[in-house]
């Protein structure tokens, strides 16, 4: 069976390596790598295929930047060929990014069954472009792997849950195996000045691209006490520099992105992470760091559970939020543990039967 991924951001990357090395591992299986060329930076790609140790894309369609229209129909475009030479018997595609959209619908329009990793996820917003591309990719595709109950229910609400299965979440596969790899060694922010400090991350569309509230964001993060290790996306310093805001000052130093290993071992040494990642605030949760989400809502509800992760919709409640006491309790288990991906793979080989 020759499986096709299609991959593009830097999140579909980190799934992408639990799942190479579990179609590597069968001998029955061939596996067919299509990166989109979203993300390009070293630091936003190759250092991703770097650290996993993933095999180099077989085809690179090199789309870069754009609208969502010109990158995901350069996408469209490419694909169709990349799809008629390699001739997979189903093709993969991973999250909610306009890769994922654009693998899928590519796909469905040659009559190729599609998979969808992490299916069913929902913030219930529709001006998240990711809540559109889920949604849609979700409808088109031939079978939903839920990493969550949550995610389950709400295939379910949808009526897909005749092509659904729950899976669990790939990203804990690989969150956990590298918590453990670099466990022994001391946390890097911590090793240089041990201090307490807040790891923070803000690249989506909704924080970036407004120039009051990505203002009102970053002074906010500047008032806080603790040192803020602040990881620039790309977009978050194009659009600062854009609306003429200065990322460094106050508590605030900016870092270039991390390769995984460093930004879970990051993870791992901070008192807390401020963030508008989906994938940041389930690492954090499984790393038992205490985050504060900078959004109204959350896809990843089990997170909120005993105050491990809070939304924090407005800058102006961030330090209260920031601030507040480390959970009591453990945190929950809703996200698997740890073995995912080799079920995931048993549903993509079922599919045959
Ligand atoms: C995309 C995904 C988002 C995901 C995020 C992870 C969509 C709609 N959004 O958002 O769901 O959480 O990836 O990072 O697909 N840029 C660079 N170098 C790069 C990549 C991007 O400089 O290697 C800059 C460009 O200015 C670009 C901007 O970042 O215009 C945004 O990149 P894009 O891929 O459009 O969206 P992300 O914000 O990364």
């Amino acid at each position: 069976m020759k499986i096709l991924s299609v991959v593009g951001a830097r999140p579909q990357f980190v799934k992408l390596a639990p799942i190479a090395a579990e179609i590597n591992r069968r001998s029955s299986l061939q596996h067919v790598i299509v990166h989109t060329g979203q993300h390009y930076d070293q630091n936003m790609s190759q250092a991703f295929f770097d650290g996993f140790g993933i095999p180099a894309p077989d085809f690179n369609l090199e789309v870069g930047s754009g609208t969502h229209g010109v990158q995901t129909g350069a996408m469209l475009a490419r694909l169709d060929s990349v799809y008629a030479v390699s001739r997979p018997d189903v093709v993969l595609v991973y999250g909610d990014t306009n890769s994922t959209i654009a693998g899928a619908l590519s796909a469905v329009k040659l009559g190729i069954p599609v998979v969808h990793l992490e299916a069913g996820l929902r913030s219930f917003n529709r001006h998240m472009p990711e809540e559109i591309n889920r949604v849609a990719t979700d409808h088109i595709s031939d079978l939903l792997l839920a990493p969550t109950e949550t995610a389950m229910s709400n295939l379910r609400t949808e009526g897909l849950d005749g092509k659904s299965k729950l899976v669990g979440d790939v990203m804990t596969d690989v969150c956990l195996q590298v918590r453990d790899a670099v466990s022994k060694k001391e946390p890097k922010f911590r090793n240089d000045s041990y201090q307490p400090y807040i790891l923070a991350t803000i690249h989506r569309a909704e924080n970036t691209d407004d120039p009051v509230r990505l203002k009102s964001i970053v002074g906010a993060l500047q008032s806080l006490e603790k040192p803020v290790y602040l990881v620039a996306h790309p977009r978050l310093t194009s659009r600062a520099r854009e609306f003429g805001i200065t990322l460094e000052g106050g508590a605030i130093v900016t870092r270039q992105p991390f390769d995984y290993q460093e930004l879970i071992s990051t993870v791992m040494g901070a008192e807390g992470v401020v963030t508008d990642s989906g994938g940041l605030q389930k690492e954090a949760y499984l790393l038992e760091t205490p985050c504060t989400t900078v959004r109204s809502e959350t896809e990843w509800l089990e997170t909120l559970e005993d105050g491990w992760n809070v939304l924090c919709d407005k800058p102006s409640e961030l330090d209260e939020i920031v601030n507040r006491d480390r959970p009591e309790f453990p945190r929950g288990t809703a996200f698997g543990d740890g073995n995912a991906s080799a079920a995931v793979i048993d549903e993509i080989v079922g599919m045959r039967g």
